[in-house]
Order: C-alpha cells, then structure tokens, then sequence
C-alpha cells in the first residue's frame, strides 16, 4: 500500500444521529472493527429528529455531514433512521464520500431472513411516514408483505431506562398488538433506540419472530465499503464524541447506549440553528 492510501485508510469513520441512540452503532464498530477511529456527532440541541418536517430534517443532516466532513472523515455512517429515510439522496448528491445508512443493511438482512414473506417494520413517526423502508424492501422482493407501525413513545420509555418495566410492557403492547396477527416473521427495529427494548419486544413478540437491530448489519456493510485500517490504535484514540449540547443525563444516557464510560465530549456550537466551528471541551465522565 502507497504511503498516501495508508493516510487515508488511518482517517476516521464519521457516525451522526440526532441524539446519542446512535452509539448503539458506535459499540458494534468499536466491536467488530477495533482499528477504525470513530467521530460520533449526536445533534443532541435539535432533537427529536423524529417529529420534524422532512425539509429541517434533511437541512440538519446536511449541517451534520459538513461538519463530520470538516473532521476528515473516511466515510460517513448516518445512524439515525429518521435522517437516513429521507436525507441520503440529497447527502450523495452533495458529498463526495462513501455513505452508508442503517436502513439498506437491514432491509438485506430483513428480506434474506423472513421464510413468511411478511416484515414488520417499526421506527418514528418520520421514518414510516416517509415509507423509506417499506420501498426498499419492496424493491427487493415486492411479493413481501410489509405492516409499519410508528411508536413515538419508545424514544422517551429508553432514555428513562424503563426497557423492561410494567410501563415498557404495556407501551409495547398498545403499539404491537396489531401485529400478533399478521403471521409476521420477521421484525425490523427501525430506529436507534429501539434495541434497548430487544429483550421486552422479543419476549411480546415471541421467539418465532426474528428481530433485526441495524447496527450489525450496517456494520458489515461499512466493511465491505470502505477501506479498513490495519494497524491498531490506542483505545483512548479511538472515539471521539461530539454533541450540540450537553443535557442533563447526558452521561447516564449516553453510556447506556455505549456500554461504557465516556471519556471526553466536545460540545459544537449552535448559532442561529446553524453549526459553528468553534468547539469547547467539556467533560470526563468520571
Ligand atoms: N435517532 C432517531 C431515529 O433513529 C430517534 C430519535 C429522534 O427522533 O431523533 O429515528
């Protein structure tokens, strides 16, 4: 390998979401590929990305490539769901890099899984309205039969911590009885924070279905895409975290998703809804 591809395979992978549900995809990289440097952008001050218009949504993910591109990126993993089903084609046509979205990977996934024909897709209100994985699988095999169903409530139920109390049963419940009848087998958890609620989803749902967490497959398909370092890095290198505010819970969120101590966050600033370059270094999670 020449010196100058050597450079470019060392240069990190960039990951945004609209808050920090996207590091359920940052702790399958850092698992399945150790040696890649991850810059995670969680646009946390703009959040719920979920309710907004498909206009500010894709306005926002644009701000969030720029500035991941401005860090030198590789490659961009758009982990939120919501952006990825309506801001990739207007992301491609602006940004020469490769960009991989959670929701091709596990329409693959979903479609080589199900024996049934019959998918069940869950997300925000955003991502079932804009019908983004309904059309993918569709283009896949349009004989699969799809049933969608939005469930706003499983964003705030995950960042309470309430996956598996009496709330988060009968919350799933209300939103999944429905689909009880639908002779689904497999089960698409369409949105970042959603598989957290894996093991409440599974236990209402029952083992015949199959349930697909994004992150895995998205992750297999960065691999196949996109140059991978080989040498190690030192593991206090290897993510770094950056947000556009710092609530508070911050930390106990944040690394329930992560499945670790945070170490250090940088929080970008906001001006007039619009990012700012200038960035202050605000915590260790200590
Ligand atoms: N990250 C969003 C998604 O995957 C969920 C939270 C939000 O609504 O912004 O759709």
């Amino acid at each position: 390998m020449s010196s100058q591809n050597k450079k470019n395979v060392a240069r990190p992978i960039g990951v945004f979401d609209s808050g920090l549900g996207g590091l359920t995809v940052v702790k399958e990289l850092r698992r399945k590929l150790p040696n890649e440097k991850i810059i995670y952008f969680g646009d946390i001050a703009r959040l719920p990305y979920g309710i907004k218009s498909k206009k500010q949504i894709i306005e926002c993910s644009k701000e969030n490539t720029q500035f991941l591109k401005s860090k030198n990126v590789k490659a961009l993993v758009v982990a939120c769901n919501s952006s990825a089903s309506v801001s990739i084609p207007t992301l491609k046509k602006i940004f020469k890099l490769p960009i991989i979205d959670v929701i091709q990977p596990a329409v693959e996934a979903a479609v080589r899984t199900t024996q049934a024909g019959r998918i069940a897709v869950l997300g925000t209100q955003a991502t079932i309205d804009s019908g983004a994985y309904q059309k993918a699988i569709k283009k896949k095999d349009e004989k699969i039969k799809v049933f969608s169903i939005a469930c706003p409530l499983f964003v705030p139920l995950v960042e309470e911590g309430w996956a598996n109390n009496d709330i988060a049963k009968k919350t799933i419940e209300t939103y999944l009885s429905s689909l009880k009848s639908k002779k689904i087998d497999v089960l698409i958890l369409g949105c970042t924070h959603y598989p957290l609620l894996k093991t409440s989803i599974q236990k209402f749902m029952g083992d015949k279905v199959v349930l697909i967490d994004s992150a895995g497959p998205t992750v297999k398909t960065l691999a196949e895409k996109v140059l991978l370092n080989q040498k190690s890095i030192g593991s206090n290198k290897a993510l770094e975290i950056c947000v556009t505010d710092f609530p508070r819970n911050f930390v106990k969120i944040g690394e329930r998703f992560l499945g670790h101590k945070m170490e250090k966050v940088q929080v970008i600033q906001l001006s007039k809804g619009l990012l700012r370059g200038k960035e202050s270094m605000v915590l260790s999670s200590e």
